[in-house]
């Protein structure tokens, strides 16, 4: 059992202990806490995006309704992804009897078919070859062994399958273990791991830290936040946490490869899906842009330290049929592809006061602003010719054709998080 001291791995003992506290400690506090809205997509559209994700602008590595599996689904992520592919067959897991109650209540409002949950821990499941994605976001990083895990994950994906992993960014993760390690050494662990002694510690810490520092301003954040939230951050019980490269050696390690970095909303709303830097020297720009994706990342991780995107990826299996494309290739791809503008409607179910969900006559039009609020973007978007491709548009426009540029709006334009342009 891995105990390095930088994480909070007090309470680890072993995988099935962890599974037991784990299952107390998230039917406790049962997370995410209840979203204001659902929203149901047209059929068909997740999977052009997230084909678009991967750069692949003919839409062909994930097939129209993929088999799905969400490990570690929580109160709801089972059912955002029913919705957004409501035509796949969807599987839900989660070791929290409480978190699949909440789930499975909230499926039959919603009216859900296509989900099956079941209570499993990832530690002793064994799917093999099953899935063509598989999303498993917020989990591994809170149990003994994650690469038991991974491991689990990587065998359930078929072989040309797509895994969705999100693991905690170790530079985003500094403030939250040093909390969660300091509250726990109030008292003696060894004897009992108390999550209500935990949170009467932490509101105290909370409302009376004294110090002016990083950790006081951290604190204070949490004065109006929610229990779930605030023990979620933290009360974790294990959390370790990862940079690109040790994320790269466990993948490497569980038979699986980084494709790309996985443009999602959390990363979006800060301006931060780009895991790619830019540089005032001329010299340092062409020797970083040369590197392989992953070198070019490991640096970037280590200078944009906390405000480095999310550890949240896609990887593929490393015998997949489908060979890895860099982002140069997706973005010399994307220059040569012919794009429209793409708008769709979702129909939204809403929180009503009496806790329920209900199907609202309003819809709402998807990308939510009509227009990419990055300039470049915005320039392409408003001239795009349908029946030219991309390197026209930047030539007609006069848009430098540097890696750097064309990543750039690449990525505000074409994938899950900008949905803006579709292939055609
Ligand atoms: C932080 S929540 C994330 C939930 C969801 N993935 C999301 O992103 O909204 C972590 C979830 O992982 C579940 N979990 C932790 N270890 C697990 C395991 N070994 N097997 C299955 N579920 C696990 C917890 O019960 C909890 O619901």
């Amino acid at each position: 059992m891995k105990k390095d001291q930088l994480f909070n791995l007090m309470l680890v003992h072993s995988a099935e202990e962890v599974d037991q506290i784990n299952k107390s400690f998230y039917g406790r506090y049962n997370y995410p806490w209840p979203p204001m809205m659902f929203p149901l997509y047209p059929a068909g559209t997740a999977e052009k995006f997230l084909n678009q994700d991967l750069g692949y602008w003919n839409h062909d590595r994930i097939f129209p309704n993929p088999k799905i599996w969400v490990a570690g689904c929580g109160t709801n992520q089972a059912l955002f992804t029913a919705l957004r592919f409501p035509e796949s067959e969807v599987l839900g897991t989660d070791i929290s009897t409480k978190s699949l109650e909440v789930c499975q209540n909230n499926a039959r409002q919603l009216g859900i078919t296509n989900l099956t949950l079941e209570e499993k821990s990832l530690n002793s499941i064994d799917y093999k070859s099953q899935f063509d994605y598989v999303i498993c976001t917020g989990v591994i990083h809170h149990n003994a062994e994650p690469d038991v895990c991974l491991k689990n994950l990587s065998s359930a994906l078929k072989k040309d399958g797509v895994l969705e992993l999100m693991v905690y960014n170790y530079y985003h993760r500094l403030l939250t273990t040093a909390c969660q390690k300091a509250v726990r050494s109030f008292y003696d662990i060894e004897s009992n791991f108390d999550m209500e002694l935990e949170l009467s510690l932490i509101q105290d810490l909370i409302t009376d830290f004294q110090q002016a520092n990083l950790m006081g301003d951290f604190l204070k954040s949490f004065r109006h936040a929610n229990k779930p939230h605030m023990a979620d951050s933290l009360l974790q019980p294990v959390e370790f946490s990862y940079n690109i490269e040790s994320l790269n050696k466990m993948a490497d390690e569980c038979n699986l490869e980084l494709l790309i970095h996985c443009p999602n909303q959390f990363d979006a709303s800060r301006g931060l899906l780009n895991w790619n830097m830019k540089f005032a020297s001329a010299g340092l720009q062409a020797r970083y842009d040369q590197l392989p994706d992953v070198k070019r990342w490991v640096i970037s991780n280590y200078l944009m330290f906390n405000d480095s995107p999310m550890l949240w990826f896609y990887l593929q299996r490393k015998d997949a049929t489908f060979k890895r494309k860099t982002e140069n290739e997706i973005c010399d791809e994307f220059l040569a592809t012919r794009f429209e503008r793409s708008t769709f409607e979702t129909r939204n179910f809403l929180l009503n006061s009496n806790g329920n969900y209900i199907l609202s006559d309003k819809r709402t039009t998807l990308p939510v602003s009509k227009y990419p609020s990055n300039p470049v973007a915005n320039k392409i978007h408003a001239n795009l010719d349908p029946a030219q491709n991309m390197h026209h548009t930047f030539s007609q426009l006069g848009i430098d054709l540097s890696f750097q540029s064309v990543n750039d709006a690449k990525l505000n334009l074409t994938n899950s998080a900008f949905p803006y342009l579709k292939a055609k």
